[in-house]
């Protein structure tokens, strides 16, 4: 099995990586490192002590996508390319738009070229409705609230029509809830190239004194204690959905949606005082204004994903919050600590 894996040196995409690499899996890596790092494909090699090819450029050139595509024979795609920012999405929506889209389209034209038939799309539980009550199940009506989320949905639309038109096509759509955590060695990890927009590396970087205090956004949600809640899932859990969904498009044709959560929500306050359990650490905090476009809780129903895929997430929050610390802790400036 070679899968070629978009926007792999990513978060997401560097534990995929190595997920794969570790079920003795073959891989292609094209990433642009347009919110990455050369040093992430590095450290994914030293610790599957393994290697594979790598073209450095953008997902959207339809000619070195033909390159790839001649100069490999590649059973499948793992699409993580993407632009990621809900509020970068609302101020520049073209560019999200030209980006996750045209990305999205060029591959699904090299892979019809070069007879590529199996597909992994990295979606997100952002193409819920906000309304859906919860937990949320793949049959949910769908609706987003910013470009980027209609980026997901759109592109999910684009690659079920693709799989209609062409019986041959295995279309596997993960929505992902809210990935966090690190690979247990602490090599790899998420590292914002700015101040953190997400929760997790936020709290960690606040226990490493980055930061004054979090800002908890709001503490009158309808939850029970008021604050937002989530469904965390370790990205190393996330990582062997992956390794699943590429089972299961060996196996089917067609396109089909799957949660990966771990059904379970925690909300803000719960989050900052595992994080001060599991790591001996504090993490001050103040409460503030909530922030624009929050629901107050988004967990999924993670059935579907374990009875069709054969997954389900295992890692503990106590897992989640001592690996992204031995992360933090050992690269506190992310990839570029000591450059
Ligand atoms: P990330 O930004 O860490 O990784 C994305 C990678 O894609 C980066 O390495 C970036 O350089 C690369 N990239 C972007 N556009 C490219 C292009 N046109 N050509 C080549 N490379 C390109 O993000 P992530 O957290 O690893 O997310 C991976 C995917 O999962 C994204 O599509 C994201 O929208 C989706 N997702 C992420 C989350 C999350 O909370 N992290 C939640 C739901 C869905
Ligand atoms: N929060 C704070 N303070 C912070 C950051 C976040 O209180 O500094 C709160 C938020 O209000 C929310 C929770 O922590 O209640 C989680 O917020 P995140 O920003 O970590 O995650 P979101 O659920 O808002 O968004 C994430 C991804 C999106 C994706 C969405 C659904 O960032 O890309 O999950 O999958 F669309």
């Amino acid at each position: 099995m070679n899968a070629l894996v978009t926007g792999g040196a990513g978060y997401i995409g560097s534990h995929t990586s190595l997920a794969l690499l570790r079920q003795d899996m073959d891989l292609v890596v094209v990433d642009n490192f347009s919110n990455s790092h050369p040093e992430a494909l590095a450290r994914v090699k030293a610790l599957s002590g393994k290697d594979f090819p790598f073209y450095e450029g953008d997902v959207c050139d339809a000619t070195l996508l033909d390159r790839i595509f001649s100069e490999n024979a590649i059973d499948c795609v793992i699409h993580f390319a993407g632009l990621k920012s809900v509020g970068e999405s609302v101020a520049q929506p073209l560019r999200y738009y030209e980006n996750n889209l045209i990305s999205t389209l060029r591959l699904l034209q090299a892979m019809g070229a070069h007879q590529v038939k199996r597909m992994i799309f990295s979606s997100s539980a952002t193409v819920y409705r906000s309304d859906s009550p919860m937990p949320v199940d793949e049959s949910a009506p769908l609706g987003c609230l910013n470009p980027y989320g209609w980026t997901k949905f759109m592109c999910e639309q684009i690659l079920r029509d693709a799989a209609v038109a062409d019986p041959k096509l295995s279309v596997v759509l993960l929505r992902y809830f809210n990935p966090i955590g690190a690979d247990s060695s602490g090599q790899i990890g998420e590292d914002p190239d700015d101040i953190p927009n997400n929760l997790m590396p936020y709290v960690a970087q606040t226990a490493l004194g980055i930061h004054k205090h979090v800002n908890v956004f709001g503490d009158n949600y309808n939850t029970p204690d008021g604050t937002g809640v989530r469904d965390y899932i370790h990205v190393s859990d996330l990582a062997d959905g992956h390794v699943a969904a590429i089972a299961y498009a060996m196996e089917h044709t067609g396109s089909e949606a799957f949660n990966l959560g771990t059904g379970v929500g925690y909300s803000v306050l719960d989050i900052i005082s595992a994080f001060e359990k599991a790591n001996r650490v504090k993490v001050p905090y103040v409460i503030g204004p909530r922030r624009r476009g929050d629901a107050d809780a988004v967990y999924s129903n993670p059935d579907k994903a374990r009875r069709l895929l054969g997954w389900q997430a295992k890692k503990t929050l106590t897992d989640m919050c001592r690996d992204t610390w031995s992360w933090q802790q050992k690269n506190p400036h992310g990839y570029r600590t000591g450059s």
